[in-house]
């Protein structure tokens, strides 16, 4: 079943386009389609303050700020995403910090600077929190727990963060003390129980084992005096990748968040990245040469694994396909990167038989966790990053420049 949209592949023809001026390997992003995806976000949910954008999944000014004039929310995991994220004109207090591990300075920033919300993980990050808040003059700083509720989400080992083994949060016996402390302090006023599943997931049901774990604490907390106002749901709706398979939908787990949230007064938020920015990325790359491993073809590509390094890291098979003529033949090739890695692939068993040396190929799918996981190894600069809408086409980040490989750096 082939249930890829229509509407989530750039023109062929406008991305030859723009590498004809911009040079290979270049990220092209669609915001219509960043646009579509927001919008179901927001169809499903309603209030658009309740979606925080996972900023890591694709952090681009350019994007952000297409992303902000939906009127959502975001999710910063860091300073530097924090920082990224009020650069491209959000408000504080529209902005999470969310609850991957931090040290106690960005807690501090984050309860200083008026977030809407700070999610602690760990009893560090709970001090900090309790001792930024002391010396706040304003109102008491929002912050919540996320929980690690003991639940497999079903993606990859990698991607798994919900697991009791996992590094993040807090296991449910240790919530009712924490959250004890916190309603304590002055200067902060606990609100909200989270968790992250992991992200990639491709059924609700892990949502359903999690969601009952919260409910739980909020009733264990609720009998000591607690009021819990809000669950953050984090992430993680898979996108299928390989072209066949289908997407999750934001409105069938907000369907399911409802039914399990039913007679509660609970607001949601969610925190979705891929599900929004995946779809509306496309890198190019230029076939540099053709030749047999073990007797299989392979194209050598101008991108690599430092430029996208989804399949390398996780296997991850995305569409690929030639910008002009069509596939011919079922005969598979992989796809390779210049480096000097073996693992240095975009991916493998991709029909692209007659694909032949300078021309080009696009990497579908690859607006989240595409460029931002890109590094400068073997000192190649990053790829441009392009935003198309209906206007036409502008560089939201031109290039990386040699010069920019060393800038910093001292030879005395
Ligand atoms: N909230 C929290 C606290 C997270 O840690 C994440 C992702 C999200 C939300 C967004 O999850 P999403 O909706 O995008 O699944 N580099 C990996 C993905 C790592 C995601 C980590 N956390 C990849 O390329 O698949």
């Amino acid at each position: 079943m082939l249930t890829v949209r229509p509407d989530t592949s750039l023109d062929p023809e406008l991305l030859a386009a723009i590498v004809r001026e911009q040079g290979t390997p270049t990220y092209v992003y669609d915001a219509r389609i960043l646009d579509a995806g927001v919008r179901r976000w927001i169809e499903a949910v309603g209030d658009p303050s309740h979606i925080c954008y996972a900023v890591k999944a694709n952090y681009n000014l350019g994007v952000l700020a297409r992303l902000a004039s939906h009127g959502i929310g975001f999710e910063a995991s860091t300073v530097g995403e924090m920082a990224r994220t009020l650069a491209a004109g959000v408000q504080a207090g529209r902005i999470v910090l969310g609850g991957v591990p931090k040290p106690a300075e960005a807690v501090a920033e984050g309860v200083r600077r008026g977030l809407d919300l700070v999610v602690l993980q760990a009893q560090h990050e709970v001090e900090a929190a309790v001792r930024a808040g002391d010396s706040l003059e304003g109102p008491p700083a929002r912050v919540g727990l996320r929980v690690r509720p003991g639940i497999r989400a079903g993606a990859h080992p990698s991607l798994e963060t919900g697991r009791a083994d996992a590094k993040f949060g807090f296991g449910p016996a240790e919530i009712p003390a924490t959250w004890a402390a916190l309603a304590g302090a002055k200067g902060v006023e606990p609100t909200t129980l989270a968790f992250h599943l992991g992200s990639g997931l491709d059924s609700f049901e892990p949502y359903e084992g999690a969601i009952d774990v919260l409910l739980g604490l909020v009733q264990e907390l609720a009998s000591a005096g607690h009021r819990v106002r809000e669950l953050d749901l984090g992430g993680g709706l898979g996108v299928a990748y390989g072209g066949t398979g289908t997407d999750l939908e934001p409105a069938d787990l907000v369907r399911i968040v409802r039914e399990r949230l039913e007679g509660t007064d609970l607001a949601v938020r969610y925190e979705p990245g891929r599900s929004i920015a995946a779809r509306a990325g496309t890198l190019v790359t230029r076939v540099l040469y053709r030749r047999e491993r073990d007797g299989h073809p392979a194209l050598v590509c101008d991108g690599e694994f430092t430029d996208f390094g989804r399949y390398s890291l996780y296997g991850a098979q995305h569409r690929i396909e030639p910008l002009e003529g069509t596939l011919e033949g079922s005969d598979t090739v992989e796809v390779l990167g210049p480096t000097c890695e073996s693992g240095d692939k975009l991916g493998t068993d991709r029909p692209l038989h007659g694909v032949r040396p300078g021309d080009l190929l696009a990497v579908r799918d690859v607006g989240a966790y595409g460029f931002v996981m890109a590094s400068n190894y073997n000192a190649r600069p990053r790829p441009a990053e392009i935003l198309v809408d209906d206007e036409g086409w502008k560089v939201v980040r031109e290039r990386e420049t040699l010069e920019d490989l060393w800038r910093g750096e001292t030879v005395d």
